[in-house]
């Protein structure tokens, strides 16, 4: 039966039911079709789950120091299941969470595969019941991506598994755990693991680890993961996995010029991720595409007019907040309104320990837009509380327009840094100077009090 809404949202994840919510609560009778679980990546396969294991790996760090703190306790050591079923009863609260603000908002959700057939309509499949085609003036699609695998031999042998995997172990920590891809997912899964006692590899194609982010944060980085213990090759690329009796898992690659092996007893592939489309279009329906991704402007038109697109499935930055924004700013064009968000202004965080984080232009990229740019750098180990928790040794850098003083950038390795970044994002996204930032008195003894003392420096 047909059913008239003003929005169809396509997929659950941050960017869609995040636009659901909003779009209802600004008026419009509003449908979500989600195939597989509310929460989408974010919430069941991806921010969530890494952060509680990097919680969990953050306190089994705070109690290997907790000696030296006068409190005295027996070696600690992480179980997996009950580490799992943590992970399950923290993950369903937030999913309850956002059923009931569904339900609340009074959303339409749908199980099942959301197809379109055509403009405004949208084919309701594998819901266990006869399909229903549903129409509406607006459809969304928020459809998310998957782990992308790469032609490797051997990269379906049992023990070699995406981000998904690791995040599903329970029987125990592997023993040695080889990580192909040194990006996000590979830095935080070695942040995680190394912690639980695994002995980590990491083999990285590109010269050097998490390649798209600074030069000066990606070296910091570097040294660091050694520091724990990290065995890292970059300039590898892995020729084939193989098993062998014994030796467990074989990820043979080449580093310059000679081939090298890494024992393992679980590999994680993490080198990238690719837009999800499958069974999304119906047969005959065709909107613009380049290579998987779904092309849209920077409002989420798509090429067919009254159909947008957001997140992930549109490629570029593949991130839970951009989802988000993404997706609220396009409902903003639905209703005829200017997008209120400024979702260029996008910042980027990275959970290692300590944590990395940054937002606008770094001084390299200032000076290549031909920006006369000044960039000063408070190193951590003159805040307070960094030295009174411990915490290693970080900086803060600050980039701004030497004329006007209006912020430009900034970037971050330091305890708390992915908290810290937001106040740089309302800089930035406001076009603040340094002298607007100078107003500010900052709280003693924390952490950002930092940033004020950077600021006082430019
Ligand atoms: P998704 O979250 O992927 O949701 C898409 C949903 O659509 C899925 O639930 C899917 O089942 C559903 N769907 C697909 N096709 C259909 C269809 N035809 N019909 C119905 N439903 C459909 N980002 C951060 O910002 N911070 C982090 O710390 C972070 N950590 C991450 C860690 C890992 C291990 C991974 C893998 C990702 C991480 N990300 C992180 C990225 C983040 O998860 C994604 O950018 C975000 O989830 C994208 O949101 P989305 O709404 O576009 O898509
Ligand atoms: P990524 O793009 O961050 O890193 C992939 C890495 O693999 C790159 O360094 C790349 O050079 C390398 N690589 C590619 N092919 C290779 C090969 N054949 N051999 C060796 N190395 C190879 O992608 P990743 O880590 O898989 O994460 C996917 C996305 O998930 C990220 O882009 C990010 O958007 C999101 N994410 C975000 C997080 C956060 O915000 N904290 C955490 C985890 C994921």
């Amino acid at each position: 039966m047909e059913q008239a809404y003003d929005l169809i949202v396509i997929g659950g994840g941050p960017g869609g039911y995040e636009a659901a919510l909003d779009a209802a609560g600004r008026g419009m009778k509003t449908a979500l079709i989600e195939k597989n679980d509310i929460g989408g990546t974010c919430l069941n396969r991806g921010c969530i789950p890494t952060k509680i294991f990097l919680h969990a790996a953050e306190m089994l760090e705070s109690s290997k120091k907790a000696g030296e703190y006068g409190i005295s306790m027996t070696a600690a050591a992480v179980d997996m299941g009950a580490l799992q079923d943590k992970k399950a009863e923290l993950v369903g609260t937030l999913k309850d969470g956002i059923s009931a603000q569904l339900k609340k908002a009074k959303v339409d959700v749908y199980c099942g595969t959301g197809c379109i057939t055509a403009p405004g309509c949208v084919v309701l499949k594998d819901s266990g019941e006869e399909e229903k085609t549903l129409s509406a003036g607006n459809i969304l699609i928020a459809c998310g991506s998957v782990p992308a695998i790469p032609p490797i031999p051997g990269i379906d042998l049992p023990g070699v598994m995406s981000s998904d995997g690791l995040l599903d172990l329970r029987d125990g920590v592997p023993e040695r755990l080889v990580i192909i891809g040194g990006g996000v997912i590979g830095m935080e899964f070695a942040t995680a693991f190394s912690s639980f006692g695994s002995h980590v590899t990491v083999i990285e194609g590109m010269q050097r680890i998490l390649p798209g982010l600074d030069k000066e944060l990606s070296q910091s980085m570097k040294m660091l993961m050694k520091k724990r213990g990290v065995e890292i090759h970059t300039g590898a690329l892995v020729k084939e996995i193989r098993r062998d009796g014994e030796r467990g898992l074989i990820c043979v690659f080449s580093e310059k010029e000679e081939l090298c092996e890494a024992e393992a007893d679980a590999v994680l592939v993490s080198v990238g991720r690719k837009p999800y489309t499958e069974g999304l279009f119906g047969e005959g329906f065709e909107l613009e595409t380049e290579r998987g991704r779904i092309v849209t402007d920077s409002d989420g038109r798509t090429s067919v007019p009254g159909i947008f697109a957001i997140g992930d499935v549109t490629g570029g930055i593949m991130l839970a907040h951009a989802a988000t924004a993404e997706g609220r700013n396009a409902v903003s064009v639905m209703l005829g309104e200017e997008p209120e968000i400024r979702s260029d202004i996008i910042p980027s965080c990275i959970y290692t320990s300590p944590e990395i984080a940054s937002c606008g232009m770094t001084a390299d990229e200032a000076k290549a837009a031909g920006i006369n740019a000044v960039s000063q750098k408070y190193v951590m180990t003159a805040n307070g509380k960094t030295v009174l928790s411990g915490g290693e040794r970080g900086y803060i850098r600050v980039v701004a327009e030497a004329e006007t003083g209006v912020i430009l950038g900034a970037q971050m390795m330091c305890e708390r840094a992915t908290d810290m970044i937001a106040e740089f994002v309302t800089a930035i996204s406001n076009r603040l100077t340094v002298s607007d930032m100078k107003k500010a008195v900052y709280p003693h003894p924390t952490f950002s009090e930092a940033i004020g003392e950077l600021i006082r420096q430019i």
